[in-house]
């Protein structure tokens, strides 16, 4: 697709929106904006603070909300209570306007579970389906290991990681629904992508907000372990 033609904006919580929110500003998420200029649709990637921000700075470049993409359930990502705080993120988002929320099956119930939202309204992917921003193709690839259903987005020549990969380290996985051996595998797939796409993780833990996968590969100490035993030692599991 023609660069002029793709709207694609990562959004520092606590900076580029929910400004004056200390969560926010502390936990260091990344939002995305996705869409297509020429049509002006657009989705949001994890709007878990000030939804109603990242809908204002979409409008204000001219697009339109179309639909949300849920990388996983945890709360920083889609709302829910967390650290004593209520965060209203999804949930507000659909209250202002009424959209797909597109999940993986395997992570459908625990975004239910979290954000109140009912399952019937959200829509459930199995890995390899592709949503459709106007004529952007965004494939959904399923990453477990950080949760059960984690995504990742894989869009011309980008990669929308959530909390699989960082640059530097990768998502947890002693939160409940973590897997260890999972997350192995995926972060191994991750780095069979063809094109070395770049790397836009959920959260800036890191000196660079991206980077291209072929330097996460050569850089990040996830990708020093070639087998599953050294992984679990790495990993002290
Ligand atoms: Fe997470």
């Amino acid at each position: 697709m023609a660069d002029d033609r793709l709207y694609f904006r990562q959004l520092l919580s606590g900076r580029d929106f929910a400004a004056t929110d200390m969560i926010a500003a502390q936990m260091r998420n990344f939002a995305y904006l996705i869409g297509d200029r020429q049509t002006g649709d657009a989705v949001v990637v994890d709007p878990a603070y000030a939804a109603g921000d990242l809908v204002d700075a979409l409008e204000a470049d001219g697009m339109h909300l179309s639909g949300v993409l849920v990388t996983h359930h945890h709360p920083d990502h889609v709302g829910g209570s967390m650290m004593g705080f209520e965060l209203k993120g999804l949930a507000e988002l659909l209250e202002r306007v009424s959209v797909p929320v597109h999940v993986n099956k395997h992570e459908a119930d625990w975004v239910s579970r979290i954000t109140g939202i009912p399952l019937t309204d959200l829509t459930s992917h199995d890995h390899g389906d592709k949503v459709s921003v106007g004529d952007v193709e965004i494939e959904l690839l399923h990453t477990p290991g950080h949760t059960p259903g984690s995504q990742c987005f894989l869009l011309d020549g980008r990669l929308v990681a959530g909390d699989t990969l960082f640059l530097e380290g990768c998502g947890r996985t002693d939160f409940p629904g973590g897997d260890v051996d999972d997350m192995f595998r995926s972060l191994q797939a991750l780095a069979q992508l063809q094109g070395d796409p770049t790397v836009f993780p959920g959260h800036w833990y890191s000196a660079e907000p991206s980077a291209a996968l072929s330097e996460v590969r050569r850089t990040n100490y996830v990708y020093r372990a070639s087998n599953l035993d050294q992984w679990r030692m790495l990993m002290g599991a």
